[in-house]
């Protein structure tokens, strides 16, 4: 399998407005993965969905000791899920045989990172020639109880092990910039970046509400996956086209993060 394709939350359902999935965009992109012919392994983010559900719960993470971290539990699971079928709508419509896999049943943290994870089921779907779906999820923690695991993270811990030699990164802004460029008309986009060029992008990232990290959360899992050989290309979900090409081969788009050799 050689690509894996994250749709990221804020682009697929915008954190400014709660519980809103943008159907239109998921068919698109839907549809440019089905036109490229290419097996997959998707993931997806929270969006709204997530996010809304991990702040209106007050707790992300936490001992299941009591009714308040039971709610937060189940309710941001099922929250992910409601995106989840909205994705997997938009993948079964284009065409795609598209199995969605609920982190919540294969994937165990330690502080926050992921320590364990049943692979078996991704790979029966990936020899399958199916197209496995992941989202950032509530997960069991074995030192906090349970905690929110990104769908950037269960991409990068999962790229290595399936062979995989590019992620997609679908965002709400056409690359990796200097500074927000939603809020600061002096933010530069980094074409390529390296660790060298990181040192330009400021630390606080995304100005949406957050709970995995932002912009800058997503560049400390994509510079270790260049390292074990996993190049990404961070591009953006609204410009139509983008996707196939990335699918393609191309890296004219966006930010590209070479393999650091
Ligand atoms: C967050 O997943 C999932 C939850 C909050 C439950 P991500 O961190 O991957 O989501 P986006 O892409 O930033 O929205």
């Amino acid at each position: 399998m050689k690509y894996a394709v994250k749709l990221g939350g804020s682009a697929i359902a915008p954190k400014d407005i709660a519980y809103i999935a943008r159907e239109d965009v998921i068919a698109r992109l839907a549809q440019e993965l089905a036109r490229s012919g290419e097996q997959c392994l998707v993931v997806h983010g929270g969006g709204s969905f997530g996010h809304a559900a991990a702040t209106e719960h007050g707790m992300i993470s936490g001992a299941l000791d009591g009714p308040k971290a039971r709610e937060a539990f189940s309710n941001i699971h099922r929250a992910m899920e409601r995106l989840n079928a909205a994705v997997m709508d938009g993948l079964l419509n284009a065409g795609i045989p598209a199995v969605a896999v609920p982190p919540a049943a294969v994937c165990t943290l330690e502080n926050g990172r992921i320590v364990a994870f049943d692979e078996e089921p991704v790979r029966f779907l990936v020899e399958g020639g199916m197209t496995p779906v992941l989202f950032g999820d509530v997960v069991q923690d074995r030192a906090q109880g349970f905690a929110i695991v990104s769908g950037d993270q269960l991409l990068a811990y999962l790229a290595p092990n399936l062979g995989i030699g590019r992620a997609v990164l679908c965002s709400d802004v056409d690359g990796v910039y200097t500074t927000d460029p939603r809020t600061d008309p002096g933010a530069r986009r980094i074409d390529i970046l390296t660790p060298e060029t990181l040192a330009l992008v400021e630390a606080g990232g995304s100005a949406a509400s957050d709970v995995t990290g932002g912009m800058r959360g997503k560049l400390d899992e994509l510079l270790p996956l260049a390292r074990v050989g996993v190049e990404s290309l961070v591009i953006d979900a609204n410009t139509p086209g983008a996707l196939e090409r990335a699918l393609g081969g191309s890296t004219d788009e966006g930010t590209f993060i070479p393999v650091i050799t």
